[in-house]
């Protein structure tokens, strides 16, 4: 019978079996060389060592940008919507527009993250930040979910405009089959087929949902925001333009990145597609502008759209490194840029509701 100590000293078997798993150990742990944003062999549950620190700032700066619908104060938006003379026909036609796109709209971008893209980053620090930005897409269904409410809107009328108002399901069809392509259970990277697919789609959603199809609507209700009119719904908007144009942002960083470790994926064709959706992007919020405002209102008229989302465009295309689509197309809206450019944590939240804190505090007694 071996006494304690003999046992405890391990056989010839046991010490290579000690030092293979030791070896294993250490080949698990993650190498920031080994970490990719596609394709990515190293360990998804460690978030450190970090590699893509541009994705974690955005995640801490999402997190720093946090803000509840409820922190807005409606009174004055419903008091305006419910006197009649309040605001004109044209610009309650474009509130229920709006809303009608967008209310639906951020429920399309949570299920993209959710169920497709989270699951084809291989980067941590990359899914963390879409984690909070699906959290964000909540907030913003909610968001139009509290106006709509606010306001005694037609919920009916609103949440069904999608299939109902040509010029958004014209958006949304246009969407769908990239969103599909990611949330389909079948569908996996690693093919080069299958990685232009998800860059694809990873383009057409930064660029083009978030960062066009967005952006009529915003303008919109900034515009009645800045003539004094719906100035709760305009400051909700406000957070939400925040809020997306980080999304957008990462999502551009994020393709540049996968553009960086997978040259091979960029080919002139690919290009040459990507530039023909941007085109036909362009076309869709232009028609949903002009169905939106079919006279000129707020100062704004439909044409004045096209403009800007050629402008638009043409920095979406430059930011991916697409070569330009519409040269010299300017910004008729130089006041959205000031908006956007804001250091919001200043000036949004000097109207908070001072009651509201974002992390209640714990009682003990
Ligand atoms: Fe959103
Ligand atoms: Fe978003």
């Amino acid at each position: 019978m071996l006494t304690f100590e003999e046992s405890a000293i391990p056989s010839g078997a046991d010490r290579a079996l000690a030092e293979q798993s030791a070896k294993h150990i250490e080949t698990r742990r993650v190498r920031v060389e080994d970490k990719r944003i596609i394709n990515g062999q190293a360990d998804v549950n460690q978030l450190v060592p970090f590699k893509y620190n541009w994705a974690w700032d955005k995640y801490l700066s999402g997190c720093a940008n946090h803000w509840m619908p409820q922190e807005v104060n409606m009174q004055r938006d419903i008091e305006l919507w419910k006197s009649p003379n309040g605001l004109t026909d044209d610009e309650r036609l474009i509130v229920i527009r709006n809303l009608g796109f967008f209310s639906t709209a951020d429920s399309l971008a949570a299920n993209n993250i959710v169920l497709g893209t989270y699951r084809h980053i291989t980067a941590p620090e990359c899914r963390q930040y879409l984690l909070r930005q699906a959290f964000d897409e909540a907030i913003h269904t909610h968001a139009y979910q509290y106006i709509v409410e606010s306001l005694g809107l037609d919920e009916g009328e609103i949440f069904n405009a999608y299939h109902e108002i040509k010029s958004i399901a014209d958006k949304d069809e246009f969407l769908m089959p990239f969103i599909e392509t990611l949330t389909d259970v079948r569908f996996k990277t690693g093919t080069l087929e299958n990685d232009q697919k998800l860059l694809r789609s990873l383009i057409v959603f930064a660029c083009i949902m978030e960062g066009l199809f967005f952006y009529v609507g915003f303008v919109q209700i900034l515009a009645l925001g800045r003539q004094n009119k719906l100035v709760g719904a305009s400051e909700q908007y406000q957070y939400i333009l925040r809020d997306e144009s980080m999304h957008c942002n990462f999502g551009i960083d994020m393709i540049n990145s996968i553009k960086l470790e997978n040259p091979h994926l960029w080919t002139p064709a690919f290009r040459e597609e990507i530039a023909e959706l941007m085109k036909k992007a362009v076309e869709l919020e232009y028609a949903y502008a002009e169905d939106t405002m079919p006279r000129g209102v707020l100062g704004l008229n439909a044409p004045m759209f096209k403009e800007y989302l050629r402008f638009i465009a043409n920095r979406r295309c430059q930011q991916i490194g697409i070569d330009t689509l519409f040269p010299n197309a300017d910004n008729p809206f130089p006041w959205m840029s000031e908006i956007i450019d804001l250091k919001k944590e200043k000036n949004f939240f000097e109207t908070r509701v001072t009651e509201y804190q974002t992390g209640g505090t714990l009682n003990w007694d």
